[in-house]
């Protein structure tokens, strides 16, 4: 199977303006926020990349209690997403083995990563 290494394309990941230009507001997470009113929110980018994601939705939702998370297997991805997005708390890790407890999150994002993981059935 074909694999990409994302630390060495971070740069230019970055910069793909077709995976930056189609990010839009998180609908579902404004519709879990209006369901389940709470004090804070905590909410997780699985396989952040370079953050893409997290600094958009930061800014839709300015104003909304949410620590938000991040983690990605590449450290050169996380390298850029600190770089742009502050007061989010990263993690280097592989998400067959994550260091969360269960239930830490209200909200779980995934975008393009899952078809890289290799235990898709584990829970
Ligand atoms: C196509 S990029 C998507 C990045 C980001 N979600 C986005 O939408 O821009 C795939 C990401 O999945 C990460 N990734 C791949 N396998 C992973 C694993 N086992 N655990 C955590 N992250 C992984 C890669 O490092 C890469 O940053």
């Amino acid at each position: 199977m074909k694999t990409t290494n994302y630390s060495k394309i971070a740069d230019k990941y970055d910069k793909n303006h077709f995976r930056v230009d189609e990010i839009k507001f998180e609908y579902d997470l404004k519709e879990y926020i209006e369901n389940n009113v709470k004090a804070e929110y905590n909410v997780l980018d699985l396989s952040c990349g370079t953050g893409l994601y997290l600094e958009k939705q930061i800014n839709y939702f300015d104003g909304i209690n949410i620590n938000w998370y991040g983690l990605d297997l590449s450290d050169q991805m996380l390298k850029k997403a600190n770089e742009k997005v502050k007061n989010i708390e990263f993690t280097n890790a592989d998400v067959e083995e994550m260091p969360y407890h269960s239930e830490t999150f209200d909200f779980i994002s995934n975008n393009y990563a899952f078809h890289h993981y290799s235990e898709k059935n584990k829970r």
